[in-house]
């Protein structure tokens, strides 16, 4: 049995995912740090500026595409040790239109990404492993801008993975037939200090990932052998980044990849919840939002 634990970080080539692999390497000198980079060339760019240190390692993959994150389980099985300890799923996007394109882009990342990225990993996710989905406070503004029928449904505690899906299947159909989101009970969102963005569909991705961590958390030893597993859901707080332009007033994306990181470390951490900066934020208290 290798006693080097195997960390996975997606989308570590820059923004906040590049911090929590900057800060992994330098906490765990004696493990092994994958930098995941959907393109290989940012990744070595992204591993020269850490100055190359020989506890991380560039894999390239995708989470929009199931083949590319089965070829990185097969890379880590073959190259790197055969199992992982920690998944960071932190890749994301946010693009600001509202074409039916761009909500299958931010939902093949945001979303289904993370459920392959768990479903793919999990026969090499070793006993007492993590897996941290970074989600945003942005589920709290989707959870609070649905129809009270699709808030129920979100917050049903039999929901299966199955049903999760299906609950966005509408928002698809509407958007394919030129339909707003409101039609199918998916509000508009406006958020200070994003007045020009298009929040509807990166909350709803994001609202997505939440909910999925807590079916996950619920389900996994029924579905999987892998013994003490926690799963989370984060928010990284609104961090300066390209994602939001490096919007002002937002904080350092070293901020960001701590609350992520606060899962990783923190012992004892309730299964299946959502945190931000290690406070627990619920989906059913909507005073919580900022
Ligand atoms: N910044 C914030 O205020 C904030 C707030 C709440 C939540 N978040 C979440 O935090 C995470 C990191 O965001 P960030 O602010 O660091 O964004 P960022 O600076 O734009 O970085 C996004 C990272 O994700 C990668 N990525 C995008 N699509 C991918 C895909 N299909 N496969 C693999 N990698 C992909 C990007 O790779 P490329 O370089 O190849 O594009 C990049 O490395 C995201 O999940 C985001 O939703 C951010």
């Amino acid at each position: 049995m290798f006693s080097q634990r195997v960390f996975l970080v997606t989308g570590g080539n820059r923004g906040i995912g590049f911090e929590i692999v900057k800060k992994l390497a330098v906490s765990h000198p004696n493990d092994l740090i994958l930098l995941g980079s959907r393109d290989q060339t940012r990744g070595e760019d992204a591993l020269v500026q850490l100055g190359s240190p020989s506890n991380v390692k560039v894999v390239q993959v995708d989470t929009s595409s199931t083949a590319s994150i089965e070829q990185v389980r097969q890379e880590i099985e073959n190259k790197y040790n055969g199992h992982l300890d920690v998944l960071i799923n932190n890749a994301g996007i946010a693009p600001n239109g509202k074409s039916s394109r761009e909500l299958k882009d931010i939902f093949n990342t945001n979303f289904y990404g993370v459920r392959h990225m768990n479903d793919t990993m999990a026969s090499i996710l070793r006993d007492n492993g993590r897996i941290v989905n970074v989600s945003s406070e942005a589920a709290l503004l989707s959870i609070t801008h649905c129809s009270s029928d699709l808030k129920a449904r979100f917050l049903n505690p039999n929901l299966t993975e199955t049903e999760l899906v299906e609950l966005f299947e509408p928002l698809f159909k509407a958007v394919e037939e030129g339909k707003d989101p409101d039609t199918v009970g998916f509000d508009p969102i406006e958020y200070p200090g994003l007045r020009d963005a298009y929040l509807v569909y990166y909350a709803a991705s994001k609202l997505g990932v939440t909910v999925l961590s807590r079916l996950e958390a619920r389900d996994w030893d029924k579905n999987y052998s892998t013994k003490n597993v926690i799963i989370s859901s984060v928010c990284p707080g609104f961090c300066s980044t390209d994602l939001n332009n490096k919007a002002e007033g937002a904080r350092p994306p070293e901020l960001g990849a701590d609350s992520i990181l606060h899962c990783v470390y923190t012992e004892n951490l309730e299964n299946g919840q959502f945190w931000r900066d290690g406070k627990k934020l619920s989906l059913e208290m909507d005073e919580q939002r900022s």
